[in-house]
């Protein structure tokens, strides 16, 4: 069983947990992973890691309330437990030789962007940060973006925080304008870092994106997390969860993972209303 340290509500539908897991604290790099299960009769769900305290044997998560697991994960408080906790998964995401970058990061995305921007940071990298969200309710992380950005704009699509509209405004006006950066990493909604990805390709800028596909075992097994790119002209298929998380951005068929994103729709829906008549959310 592991531990919930810390809780902490980041916005209405965002919260973050620390959960005691010594090894994995010790071992996950920053765009890596984790399972976990709420309860032995629970699913699986990935999440990522978003800080590590070693010392404390901690690791952070932020987490979207979407559906019947994130929400039944949320009625427990500090001091309760959960049964199973998998990690570090996946591939780290690769920084090594990056020294200006731009990071652009939606909604609970940037939960995901964060710890990649502090790795920059802390490794002497410049770092430029475009964090998106639907209005102002629903910003998070500002203050922890500010500290690892040599440049952080934050927007809102309603402008009521922030600059008004999406992420590739502002990204295009510093491309326009000149700026070069090594690489940019963008984690969110799939059809914002495919608008990202089009922004940045007629300035040639290499773009690294975070894929979210639907995750089962985690280990490379079932087949659930494939995704499909293109490279030389040939299609092929990769699985996120030990290929990934992240892909090159050119390479990626979005429209396909798009609609595989959608195929369960029905089914969470039903098991969400299920959840929340069982569960109340506990802060
Ligand atoms: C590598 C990876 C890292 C992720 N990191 C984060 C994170 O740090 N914070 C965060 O809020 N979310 C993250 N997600 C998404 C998160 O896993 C889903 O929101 C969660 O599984 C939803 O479960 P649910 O039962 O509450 O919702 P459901 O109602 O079951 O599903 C809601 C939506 O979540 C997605 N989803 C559902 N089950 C899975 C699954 N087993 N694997 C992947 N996606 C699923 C689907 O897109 C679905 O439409 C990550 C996903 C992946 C693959
Ligand atoms: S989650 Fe099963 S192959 Fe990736």
């Amino acid at each position: 069983m592991y531990e919930i340290l810390t809780k902490k509500r980041l916005n209405p539908t965002v919260t973050q947990m620390e959960i005691h897991a010594p090894l994995v604290a010790k071992k996950a790099k920053a765009g890596q992973f984790i399972i976990l299960r709420v309860d032995e009769n629970g699913e699986r769900i990935p999440l990522t890691v978003a800080g590590t305290d070693a010392v404390r044997g901690a690791v952070k998560i932020i987490f979207q309330i979407v559906g019947a697991t994130t929400h039944k994960l949320n009625c427990k408080k500090a001091g309760d437990t959960i049964s199973d906790f998998v990690g570090p998964l996946g591939e780290p995401t690769h920084l090594d030789g990056l020294k200006k970058v731009c990071i652009v990061g939606g909604g609970v995305g940037c939960a995901i962007a964060m710890p990649v921007a502090q790795e920059l940071h802390r490794r002497g990298a410049e770092v430029t940060s475009i964090i998106g969200f639907r209005n102002k309710d629903l910003v998070i992380l500002e203050e922890e973006f500010r500290s690892c950005s040599d440049r952080l704009t934050v927007m809102t699509d309603d402008g009521s925080y922030g600059e008004h509209g999406n992420v590739t405004a502002p990204l295009k006006a510093m491309l326009d304008a000149g700026e070069h950066f090594d690489c940019i990493i963008t984690i969110g909604p799939l059809i914002m870092m495919k608008f990202v990805t089009l922004t940045a390709k007629p300035f040639g800028v290499p773009v690294t994106v975070s894929m979210n596909p639907i995750m089962i075992d985690g280990t490379g097994m079932c087949g659930g997390c494939r995704v499909t790119l293109t490279q030389d002209g040939k299609r092929i298929t990769k699985f996120a969860c030990v290929d990934g998380p992240d892909f090159n951005g050119y390479e990626i068929d979005f429209d396909e993972a798009m609609s595989r994103g959608r195929m369960y729709a029905a089914f969470e829906h039903s098991a969400h209303e299920r959840a929340c008549n069982l569960f109340r959310e506990v802060d």
